[in-house]
């Protein structure tokens, strides 16, 4: 077991073997789910691929008592989910990938954001014209890849839909603040075997592979680097739990985004 507590900002434990983590007494220790191998084949390269059953694992409504009115009072949720650093054929582990919906009555999508506390997260986002076409008639409009490092924080922009990749031979664990307002979907995401881009290992370092299921082409990948932005609480010297659940106000921007659009892509910075 490792010990995240400093940089999650609460007792929390971690263990890279089995994946397990431990909160502090008191917290709220939620029933997790898991994403399994089964349930990713539909998105995977190489559907045939063998691998452990769980891939992830995913504990929703995490925090400390004190801060249990926080959700309600501002309509958001902090999450954790570990992953295992596992070879899924010739894809590095990743997630199935999902959108958010559009936020009712605004013209925006929900935004998230994502804090690395171990391990090393690469995020794919692609924003599409429809995200009920087929993977026939769907136009990708933008791919953009990231690397995150542990203490570091990410804002998926809204519209965009996500994948996290875990690259490196050890597991990654990772957190979020996200609206309690919707749920996650998949679009036409399975019927076009993921996203628009893989990334898989070629003699040992990622490469990066066009999903030829996209019919319509896909564009090339935008590189950024992550920044801070202390104006929506984000700073690498401080957890990403403490920042929202001392300065809730800030985190605004993850039910109604439409006046921090600007700062949102503030975060990204592109080569
Ligand atoms: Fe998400």
């Amino acid at each position: 077991m490792i010990d995240l507590t400093d940089l999650s900002g609460y007792p929390l434990k971690f263990d890279t073997e089995t994946c397990d983590v431990s909160f502090g007494p008191g917290m709220r220790m939620p029933q997790y789910s898991t994403r399994e191998l089964d349930a990713l084949r539909p998105v995977l390269m190489d559907p045939d691929v063998e691998g452990p059953d769980v891939i992830y694992w995913m504990y929703r409504n995490c925090g400390c008592p004190e801060d249990a009115a926080l959700g309600e009072a501002y309509n958001l949720r902090y999450d954790i989910s570990t992953f295992r650093s596992v070879m899924l054929g010739p894809e590095y582990m990743k997630t199935s990938g999902h959108y958010h919906p559009q936020i009712p009555g605004k013209a925006e999508a929900y935004p998230e954001v994502y804090e690395v506390l171990h391990g090393q997260a690469l995020y794919v986002m692609q924003i599409v014209d429809d995200y009920g076409a087929s993977p026939e008639e769907v136009v990708v409009e933008d791919v953009i890849m990231c690397r995150v490092s542990a203490g570091q924080k990410i804002i998926m922009p809204p519209g965009y839909g996500h994948v996290t990749v875990n690259e490196l031979d050890e597991p990654l664990l990772m957190s979020n603040w996200v609206s309690n307002r919707f749920s996650s979907f998949y679009g036409s995401v399975e019927e076009a075997r993921g996203f628009s881009w893989y990334v898989v290992n070629d003699g040992g370092k990622p490469s990066y592979l066009e999903n030829k299921n996209y019919v319509q082409g896909v564009p090339a990948v935008r590189w950024a680097e992550v920044q801070e932005v202390p104006e929506l609480g984000l700073t690498w010297d401080t957890p990403l739990y403490r920042a929202c659940a001392e300065a809730p106000e800030k985190f605004e921007f993850l039910n109604d985004p439409g006046s921090y659009i600007d700062l949102i892509w503030s975060n990204l910075k592109f080569d």
